[in-house]
């Protein structure tokens, strides 16, 4: 692993495939122990968590069910301000044991506008697994029950995550050089 370009930018290794994967498969094994017996559903929110959720996925021991949304952000009016609505989300959450996948939560805007949705439906309970998460960048506190890394706020690339499109095949994560 070295430096790489994409775009105008240069991106040097940050967190391996080897320390992604090993920490994955704690993540799903701490989620198949606390999830036994629960058929738990879990909704990946693209584009960014495919790899994060398909890698935490095949490392489940237990029966579970996975759907992929996407959220979708627009102006609404001055009294709702931001509006997110989701995309493809068919399965109803009623008494559900519900765990979010995201690749990464930063500010929490997003999904703090997002989780009353989901909570509207009255799921039994709703987790939170991130990949990654920068604790300087989060202006709407999010609780996280399942972290993969805490990393400080500098951009990332790779693993899913994209720089302007491009960068979401790497299997490893790298970090901007500035
Ligand atoms: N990289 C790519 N996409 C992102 C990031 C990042 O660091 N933070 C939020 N979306
Ligand atoms: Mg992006």
């Amino acid at each position: 692993m070295s430096v790489i370009q994409v775009h105008d930018k240069k991106f040097q290794p940050y967190i391996g495939e080897q320390q992604l994967q090993e920490r994955i498969r704690e993540i799903s094994a701490a989620l198949s122990n606390d999830l036994k017996g629960k058929k738990p559903l879990f909704i990946a929110i693209l584009n960014g968590s495919f790899m994060f959720a398909a890698d935490v996925f095949k490392n489940l021991t237990i029966e579970a069910e996975i759907s992929f949304i996407k959220l979708v952000s627009y102006k609404g009016t001055k009294s709702t301000g931001n509006v997110v609505t989701s995309i493809g989300l068919d399965e109803d959450l009623y008494g559900r044991t519900v765990v979010i996948l995201e690749d990464i939560v930063d500010t929490g805007k997003t999904l703090s506008q997002f989780l009353p949705q989901l909570e509207h439906q009255q799921p039994e309970k709703l987790l939170i697994a991130s990949l990654l998460t920068k604790p300087e960048a989060m202006k709407y506190p999010i609780k996280i029950d399942y972290l993969g890394f805490s990393v400080p706020n500098k951009f990332l690339l790779g693993y899913g995550l994209d720089y302007d499109g491009l960068g979401r095949n790497l299997p490893e994560i790298y970090q901007l050089v500035e």
